[in-house]
């Protein structure tokens, strides 16, 4: 009983609390987007940005360091895949398309010039793993968390404020204001964001443009990137995770 209750209170190896929450993503799923949202509803005397972000909801691995904020709850961000040890986890996913295009047109300028799109999406070599082996080791693993909480990037574009109000109530925050999910929406739209990016800059970013990293913000823009042979590429490994998340109906798109 003693040491169930010590481990109520004492961070595990992770640092996280029983209370703590992961917004967790595949990279370039809208990650950073819910961390706006989210920090710009829960600190609304802070200004977010792209480098505060990183103290209000801090990457995981770094929680020792930076000391995150404790009112109403400590949150943090990960790419990890899975582990039953983040305990309460929302989990932003997209259509692995647009993730692939994404990632691909974010790290163009970090990758040797002859490795193609088609190179990128067959050698996970630049990249975190697959796309699906990373969604479904989190839709696979929920019944060892305590909460799992699933955002497509998808419908943040449709219903952003119904979106945020989901979020903040799995995060059980209280007296839910709608001016303020309004204003937090705002701060954090793409047009707000592009404008901090611009403005402020991005820790660690280059100063060419072509690295932006608020690049376009819209869904199915893979259909201008991807040839018939890419298509069959991601068809092949990863076709049948698109279909089990409800992003196509059968294997032929
Ligand atoms: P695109 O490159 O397709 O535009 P992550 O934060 O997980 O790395 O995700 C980055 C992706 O989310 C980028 O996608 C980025 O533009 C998009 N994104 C970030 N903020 C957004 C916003 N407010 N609205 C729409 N898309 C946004």
């Amino acid at each position: 009983m003693a040491t169930r209750l010590l481990n109520l209170f004492l961070p595990d190896k992770t640092g996280t609390k029983k209370d703590d929450y992961v917004i967790v993503s595949y990279p370039k799923s809208g990650n950073t987007w819910v961390r706006f949202l989210v920090a710009n509803y829960l600190y609304p005397d802070e200004k977010v940005d792209f480098h505060t972000i990183h103290k209000l909801i801090p990457e995981i691995a770094s929680s020792y360091k930076i000391k995150s904020r404790i009112s109403p709850c400590r949150i943090f961000k990960s790419h990890s895949s899975f582990r039953s040890d983040f305990r309460n986890v929302i989990y932003v996913v997209r259509d692995g398309r647009d993730v692939y295009t994404s990632y691909y047109h974010y790290l163009k300028n970090k990758i040797p010039d002859d490795f193609t799109f088609e190179d990128f999406l067959s050698d996970e070599k630049h990249r975190q793993g697959d796309w699906s082996t990373h969604v479904v080791s989190w839709i696979e693993g929920t019944e060892e968390l305590s909460s799992f909480l699933v955002v497509r990037y998808e419908d943040l574009l449709t219903d952003c404020a119904g979106e945020l109000r989901r979020i903040l109530k799995f995060l059980d925050i209280s007296g839910l204001q709608n001016q303020r999910i309004q204003r937090s929406v705002e701060a954090s739209s793409f047009e707000s964001m592009r404008k901090l990016e611009a403005r402020k800059g991005r820790p660690h970013a280059e100063k060419d443009q072509a690295d932006r990293f608020i690049r376009k913000g819209k869904s199915g823009d893979w259909i201008n990137h991807f040839s018939e042979k890419e298509k069959k590429i991601f068809k092949e490994r990863e076709g049948e995770i698109l279909v089990r998340l409800g992003y196509e109906e059968d294997m032929h798109w």
